[in-house]
Parts: C-alpha cells; sequence; structure tokens
C-alpha cells in the first residue's frame, strides 16, 4: 500500500511539472526571438477513419473493448487483494500489470470516444502533451513488470526453497518504485523535447491519440535530436528488459528439462505459460506495429495497426490468466459468489 501511494504521489508530481513548464519554456522562447512564431493551442485528431458511416460502428466498438478491459482488468485487481491465497509477489505484479492497463486505456479512448460522440476532433495542447507523457510511462512501466515477472518466475522454479527470501516484500516493492522512477525519467525526457517544438499550420494527427512520433513528424522544427532519442532510449529501456526476460527463459528451460518425471515438468511450466502468452502479445504486437509502420502506405492503416498494441493486449491479458491459471480461476468464483450476497 506504501508502495502504491508513493507511486501516485510520483505520478502527480512530475505531471505537475509537465504542465507548468509550457509555461516557463514560452517565456523562454519569447524572450530569445521568435516573437512572431504562432504558439498552437490545439491539434486536430483525425481518428481511424473519416467516413461518417462508420464512425457509430467505431464508437460502440471501442466503448466495448474500453468496459471489457475495465471490467476484466478491474476483477483480477479485485480477486488478487481479497484472497490471502494469492498474496504472493507473482500476483501482486499481475495487479500492478491490471492496473497498469486499465491506465493506458483511459489516457487514450474516452478522449477518443468523446471526439467522435462531439463531432469535434481537437485535442489541446496540454492534453496531447500529457496523453504523450502518460503513454510513454505506462508503457515503459508495463515492459518493465513484464521482466520483472519473468525474474520472479526464475526465481520460483531455479530456486524453489529461497523463493521467499529472495522475492521479500522489500525487493518486490523497490522493483515497482525503480521500474516506475526509470519510466517516469524517460518519458519526461521525451516530452519536454517535444515542447521544445514548434507547430506551423499543420495541426492535423493521423492517429486516434497523441502518438509522439506522429507528432515529431507534423513539427516544422529539426527533430533528428527527439529522434536519436527515441532510438537510444527505446533501444535501451526495451532491450534490458527483453534480454531479462530471455535470459530467465533460457534459466528455466534448463532447469526444467532437468526434472525427470513429467509431472513435474508440467507443473513447473504451467505458471509461466500465462506470463509467456503476455510476453509474446505485448512484445508480438508493439515491435509488429513498430516494425510494419515504414511499410505502411497510408496513416490511415497506420492508425488502425496502433489499435493492435495500444488497446488490444490491455483488453487481452486479463483473460489470459483467468483461463489459463488454476488459483485467479477459483479465487474469481469466490469474488463472484461474494458479490452476489452482497446484491
Ligand atoms: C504493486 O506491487 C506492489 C509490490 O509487490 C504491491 O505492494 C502493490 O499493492 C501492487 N499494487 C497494485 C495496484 O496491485
Amino acid at each position: 500500500m506504501f508502495a502504491f501511494s508513493a507511486l501516485v504521489l510520483l505520478i502527480w508530481t512530475s505531471h505537475f511539472f509537465i504542465i507548468l513548464s509550457p509555461h516557463l519554456s514560452i517565456r523562454f522562447i519569447n524572450n530569445i526571438e521568435t516573437r512572431n512564431q504562432t504558439m498552437i493551442s490545439e491539434f486536430i485528431l483525425l481518428g481511424i477513419s473519416d467516413d461518417q458511416e462508420l464512425q457509430p460502428l467505431i464508437f460502440s466498438l471501442f466503448l466495448i473493448m474500453y468496459l471489457v478491459t475495465v471490467f476484466g482488468n478491474l476483477l483480477i485487481i479485485l480477486a488478487v487483494s481479497f484472497d490471502s491465497n494469492l498474496h504472493n509477489p507473482m500476483y501482486f505484479f499481475l495487479s500492478n500489470l491490471s492496473f497498469t492497463d486499465i491506465c493506458v486505456s483511459t489516457t487514450t479512448i474516452p478522449k477518443m470516444l468523446v471526439n467522435i460522440q462531439t463531432q469535434n476532433h481537437s485535442i489541446t495542447y496540454k492534453g496531447c502533451i500529457n496523453q504523450i507523457f502518460f503513454i510513454i510511462v505506462l508503457f515503459c512501466f508495463e515492459n518493465f513488470i513484464l521482466a520483472v515477472m519473468a525474474y520472479d518466475r526464475y526465481a520460483a522454479i531455479c530456486h524453489p526453497l529461497r523463493y521467499t527470501v529472495i522475492m521479500n516484500s522489500y525487493l518486490c516493492g523497490l522493483l515497482i518504485l525503480l521500474s516506475l522512477f526509470i519510466s517516469m525519467m524517460n518519458a519526461l525526457i521525451h516530452s519536454l523535447m517535444v515542447l521544445h517544438l514548434s507547430f506551423c499550420t499543420d495541426v492535423e494527427i493521423p492517429q486516434f491519440f497523441c502518438e509522439l512520433t506522429q507528432v515529431l513528424n507534423i513539427s516544422c522544427s529539426n527533430t533528428l535530436t527527439n529522434n536519436i532519442l527515441i532510438y537510444v532510449l527505446g533501444g535501451l529501456l526495451a532491450g534490458i528488459p527483453i534480454s531479462g526476460i530471455i535470459f530467465s527463459y533460457t534459466r528455466i528451460v534448463s532447469s526444467v528439462l532437468r526434472i525427470s518425471t513429467a509431472k513435474g515438468k508440467y507443473k513447473a511450466f504451467s505458471t509461466c505459460g500465462s506470463h509467456l502468452s503476455i510476453v509474446s502479445l505485448f512484445y508480438g504486437t508493439s515491435l509488429g506495429v513498430y516494425f510494419s509502420s515504414p511499410f505502411t502506405s497510408s496513416p490511415k492503416k497506420a492508425a488502425a495497426a496502433s489499435v493492435m498494441y495500444i488497446v488490444f493486449p490491455q483488453m487481452i491479458n486479463p483473460f489470459i490468466y483467468s483461463l489459463r491459471n488454476k488459483d485467479i480461476k477459483v479465487s474469481l468464483k469466490k469474488l463472484i459468489g461474494k458479490m452476489r450476497c452482497f446484491l
């Protein structure tokens, strides 16, 4: 609980920093030279399609996906917090993951739904910077949680006797806070770099949320430094967790192969199955969209493809865990029984 409050506090302080910094940098720019430069106050989010007839369909589809995401992940969080059988690191990390999934969807989808409903596709400059900031924080954090979960599985399978000593509550809290801190620094760097860009006449973003790369594309300043930072920090902050995950799983596989009975092998692997599915879904979709983007001809197709990494995994994650994991299934049944008594 302490870790959780610290988390919220950290997010909010950096958020205020972001809100204040446009004022600081505007004054800074004005003082130096570019007085004739127009400061734009909003962007236009073009969305997935501009076909009027498709709008109700897109609206209902995204509303359903949003509700399923929030409901599914909320169930996981409730199941983990109410069932003392699930009070161990693996499920704490899982509920952190679910919480992050809810936040990712909440930064993008509600704004999009409101835009479709009011037929006003604008987003304020501040709103756009906020979306960029939160998406980077949450994505980076999710990426680290997946690595931490892999390390947890490694400790559980390769060092079963020392597991509770290795993954003590102090280390768990520390890992979560450290991941969050790094993610926030990363997001802060990227958002502050965007604040220094100027935008001329083109304010249309071919996307349904403010995506960092799309915003860089429409800027009329030189974005070389921004792009270099994206590659260097992105490569580093994705590369380290991915190598951690690969390392953990090679150790896990080699130690499982040493187990002689088929039943023992199955038991050891079954706790990894859900995690491995989520890892493949997360990296598969984000890397897939990332590498296919240079080959995507139209910006509309690129926008539709981004649904694959910003909406889809967040919606599917709770199902992967609740369908495959016996403990979660039992706990969900108990929780639903309790809710029924309550109503
Ligand atoms: C996230 O993980 C930490 C450390 O294990 C735990 O204390 C906290 O309750 C978790 N937060 C949520 C929202 O589940």
